[in-house]
């Protein structure tokens, strides 16, 4: 089965193929990412120091249509023009230019590049339809919309910290439930109890900044730029992670909830009362990450333990950093040696649209043709 998704939730532009197949003792198939493209629009938002709603969408709309040929050909799926394509007629084309006709530049692409195409060899088209920016995610929908309409195959709506959790299953079969998901991404941080596959339960979010909200704040206040996380990891690595006494929000609050706002705030009081050199710079760095991951080790263990659960598993972009990565696969070996733990690999961590395709897999029969009628943006959407 071959599944064709798109995300565009944020500020990367993301189309992956990914074909599933049956795995013998197991519910999660054998994933093969055949194609996963991204552009990535950190040079358009750079100079903001954040992520503009409007300018993301822009930003996709010119490039949903590159991206796709991207991954038809990565895919080895065939793009020349086909004679057969054109017979479709121009009444559907007109129906197509009615889905995208809040996407002007998007459509005249479409016409170009994609009527031309033959029918590409895939199952169901899986599209990102919360949480994120609303603005930025209509310009995925609305594509894969149009695509659903013209190619007539099934489409369906994808979480996407759905997507962040499943990002697990793409290398891995051996997932034993339940289990508990730490989801730390630029929106969110939250505590997720999977019962099963698709059975979530939120136990736990941040009162205030998300994680990675938190390493991109802190990360202006030193000057580095935008995106941050990875910045302030790789400044970390030079400094000392005891420099600073930073302080553990909620470290010992009963309940799972985050905090990050205060942690930050610390940081920008340091940094005013002291004259920042290079040196300063990377403890600050190194003290800050090592508070964030003390936090977020600390209580994702005391609600395994809690929940009893049988795996650990960390998703979205914050589980891309590598000392979190490193101490708690050493907390769970020394604390829950009989606990499986997986993390996704690096590069999908932070947002791709191989993982919408992972968790479109287990929605798949939810894919209809016509949805791509009722499919709406949900910038909230809630997980659970
Ligand atoms: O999941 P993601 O790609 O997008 C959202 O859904 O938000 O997460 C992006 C967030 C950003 O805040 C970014 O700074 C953070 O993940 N991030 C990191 C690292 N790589 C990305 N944070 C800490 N260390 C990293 N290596
Ligand atoms: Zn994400």
């Amino acid at each position: 089965m071959r599944i064709l998704a798109i995300e565009t939730s944020c500020d990367d532009t993301c189309i992956a193929i990914v074909e599933a197949s049956p795995r013998r003792g197991s519910k999660i198939p054998h994933f093969r990412v055949l194609a996963n493209v991204i552009s990535s629009q950190t040079e358009i938002h750079k100079k903001y120091g954040g992520v503009v709603p409007s300018l993301a969408k822009r930003a996709h709309q010119e490039n949903l249509v590159t991206v796709l040929e991207k991954a038809l050909g990565e895919a080895g799926m065939k793009l020349s023009p086909s004679a057969k394509s054109y017979t479709k007629g121009q009444s559907k084309i007109k129906n197509a230019g009615k889905i995208l006709e809040r996407e002007p530049e998007l459509l005249e692409q479409f016409i170009k590049t994609v009527v031309p195409i033959p029918k590409p060899k895939i199952n169901f088209i899986a599209v990102t339809h919360g949480p994120g920016l609303e603005p930025a995610l209509w310009a995925g929908i609305n594509f894969a919309r149009a695509l659903s309409y013209w190619w007539r195959i099934p489409l369906l709506g994808v979480d996407h910290m759905e997507g962040h959790i499943a990002a697990n299953f793409l290398h891995t079969g051996k997932v034993e439930f339940p289990a508990i998901v730490l989801a730390v991404s630029g929106g969110h941080t939250q505590l997720i109890l999977v019962k099963d596959i698709l059975k979530y339960k939120l136990i736990g979010e941040t009162v205030d900044d998300a994680a990675g909200e938190g390493f991109d704040k802190v990360a202006r206040m030193l000057g580095l730029s935008f995106p941050g996380g990875p910045k302030i990891a790789k400044s970390a690595k030079g400094g000392n992670p005891k420099a600073f006494d930073f302080p553990r929000p909620m470290l010992h609050s009963k309940d799972y909830n985050f905090s990050f706002s205060g942690l930050k705030t610390a940081v920008l009081y340091t940094i005013r009362d002291l004259t920042v050199t290079s040196k300063i710079k990377k403890d600050i760095a190194a003290s800050f990450q090592q508070a964030a991951v003390d936090v977020l080790i600390a209580k994702t263990i005391r609600a395994a333990e809690e929940y009893k659960v049988k795996t650990i598993m960390l998703a979205g972009g914050v589980a891309a950093n590598e000392e979190l990565r490193k101490q708690f696969g050493e907390v769970i070996k020394k604390e829950l040696p009989d606990t499986l733990y997986k993390i996704p690999h690096t590069s999908l961590a932070t947002d791709n649209a191989a993982m919408i395709a992972a968790a479109a897999y287990f929605r798949r029969n939810k894919a209809t043709l016509t949805r791509w009628k009722t499919l709406k943006a949900n910038g909230n959407l809630k997980i659970g």
